[in-house]
C-alpha cells in the first residue's frame, strides 16, 4: 500500500468534511493514525483516534455517538477506532460504505464516521474512502492460532457464546436480504475479554434480491459453500450459514476444516467429509456444470459416524449442529433461527452461565438474549422456544 505507517510512527492530519454515520453531519476533524493492524487484499486497517477541530462550533450535534472511553466535547479525543482505508474506485464494486451504513446491530462492526482522502504520497493520485469503525482487540483467527499454539482450543463455553452472536448477525443481515459473502475467521472480530463478536468486512457483501444473478466467484476458498464451488449464480444467504460452519470446525479442530489445494479441488475435500453430492444438488444448483462430481464414495460409514471420526473430540451436540449446517442443499442446510435454537446453546440460557475471560479468574456474566423486536419478528415461530426458561 501506498500509505505506510510503522507500528510506532503516528500520521496526524486534518480533514475538512468527516461524516458522522449516525447524524449524517458533516465537520472538520483532526485524525492521529498510530498503529497499523491489518492488511487485508484490498485496504490497510490502521487504529486511529479523532477530535473536532477548534473552530467547529456545531459539535452538540453529535453528542449521542460517545464512546465509552471519551465524550464528545472540543479537544477531546475520540476513539480508539480502526480505521479502513480502500481506493475508492476499483474493479470491483464495493458496497461496503452503504451496507454499514444501513446495519445497527450488536454484532456488526458499527461505523462511526467517514471521510475521503488523497494518498498522502505526493506521486498517488488515489482517492480513499476511510471507514472509522468501533475497534475490537482481536479476531477468531487470532484466537484460533493462540489457543492451537498452547495446544487447547477456544473454551466450549466462549466457542457457544460466539457462535450464538455469529448467527445471530446472519438473521439479521439475512433478514435484509444481505449475504456477507466472505465469512472466515480474520473476518470475524472478538474481544476476549468480553467474550463479544461482532463480524467485520463487508467489502464483499451484497444484496440479494431473488432471481438475480450474483458471481460465483465470491468467498476464501476453504470457507465456500458447495454451490458456489460448482458455479452457482443464484445463491442465497445460506452460502454464510456454510462459512459458519467451517469457522465452528475450525474452532474445535483448530485448523481449517477443507483445505482445498486449489479452487477445483475445493469440492473433493467436502466429499471427504459428507460423501458425494447427489445428481440433485448439480441439477438444482448448475445445470451446466462439467466439472468433476466426486462421484466415488470414500469411506463407507455413514455419514454421521463419518463426522464423530473427524469430530473425535468435539460433544455431540456440537457434532449434531454441523450435521446440520454442513449440507450441500442450501434449502435443507439449517437457517440462521435454526442455529439459535439448536440444543448446543441451550446452556447460554442458564442463569448459572457464566464465562472467565481468557487470563481472567473472574466470571462475567453475557447478554446474549437482547433481542431487539426486529429480531423477535424474524425469529418468528421460534422466538418462544428460543426464550423459553431464561
Ligand atoms: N473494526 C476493527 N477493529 C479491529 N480490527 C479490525 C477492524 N476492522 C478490521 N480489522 C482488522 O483488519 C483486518 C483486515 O480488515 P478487513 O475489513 O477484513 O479488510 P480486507 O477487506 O482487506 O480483508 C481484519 O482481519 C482485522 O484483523
Ligand atoms: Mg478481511
Amino acid at each position: 500500500m501506498p500509505q505506510h505507517l510503522s507500528s510506532t510512527t503516528s500520521n496526524e492530519y486534518t480533514i475538512s468534511s468527516v461524516v458522522n454515520n449516525q447524524t449524517s453531519t458533516a465537520n472538520e476533524m483532526t485524525v492521529v493514525e498510530y498503529k497499523r493492524i491489518g492488511e487485508g487484499a484490498f485496504g490497510t486497517v490502521v487504529e486511529a483516534k479523532l477530535k473536532y477541530t477548534s473552530h467547529n462550533n456545531n459539535t452538540s450535534t453529535i453528542t449521542t455517538t460517545t464512546t465509552t472511553t471519551t465524550t464528545d466535547s472540543e479537544n477531546q479525543w475520540l476513539g480508539p477506532f480502526a480505521i479502513k482505508r480502500v481506493p475508492v474506485q476499483t474493479e470491483y464494486k464495493s458496497r461496503e460504505l452503504e451496507i454499514l451504513r444501513e446495519v445497527n446491530h450488536p454484532n456488526i462492526v458499527s461505523l462511526r464516521f467517514y471521510f475521503e482522502k488523497e494518498s498522502s504520497n505526493p506521486k498517488d493520485k488515489t482517492i480513499y474512502q476511510n471507514l472509522v469503525m468501533e475497534c475490537l482487540p482481536s479476531n477468531l483467527q487470532n484466537e484460533i492460532k493462540y489457543y492451537k499454539q498452547s495446544k487447547y482450543t477456544i473454551p466450549y463455553p466462549h466457542m457457544k457464546a460466539y457462535t450464538f452472536q455469529l448467527a445471530r448477525a446472519m438473521l439479521y443481515l439475512h433478514g435484509f436480504g444481505i449475504s456477507h459473502r466472505d465469512i472466515k475467521p480474520s473476518n470475524i472480530l472478538v474481544d476476549p475479554a468480553t467474550v463479544t463478536l461482532k463480524i467485520c468486512d463487508f467489502g464483499s457483501a451484497k444484496k440479494l434480491e431473488p432471481n438475480q444473478e450474483s458471481v460465483s466467484y465470491i468467498c476464501s476458498r476453504y470457507y465456500r459453500a458447495p454451490e458456489l464451488i460448482i458455479g452457482c449464480t443464484r445463491y442465497t444467504p445460506k452460502i454464510d450459514i456454510w462459512g459458519l460452519g467451517c469457522v465452528v470446525a475450525e474452532m474445535f479442530l483448530g485448523k481449517p476444516l477443507f483445505q482445498g489445494q486449489e479452487p477445483e479441488l475445493q469440492l473433493k475435500e467436502i466429499t471427504k467429509l459428507l460423501g458425494p453430492p447427489g445428481n440433485s444438488f448439480f441439477f438444482n444448483n448448475n445445470e451446466n456444470y462439467r466439472g468433476n462430481m466426486y462421484s466415488t464414495k470414500t469411506f463407507t460409514c455413514k455419514i454421521d459416524q463419518r463426522f464423530k471420526q473427524v469430530f473425535s473430540n468435539s460433544p455431540p451436540d456440537a457434532i449434531d449442529l454441523l450435521l446440520k449446517i454442513l449440507v450441500y442443499s442450501p434449502e435443507q442446510r439449517a437457517s440462521p433461527r435454526e442455529v439459535l435454537v439448536h440444543p448446543f446453546f441451550h446452556e447460554l440460557k442458564s442463569k448459572d452461565f457464566y464465562v472467565y475471560p481468557r487470563g481472567s479468574n473472574k466470571p462475567i456474566k453475557l447478554d446474549l438474549f437482547n433481542f431487539s423486536p426486529l429480531e423477535l419478528k424474524l425469529l418468528g415461530p421460534y422466538k418462544d422456544e428460543l426464550l423459553s426458561s431464561i
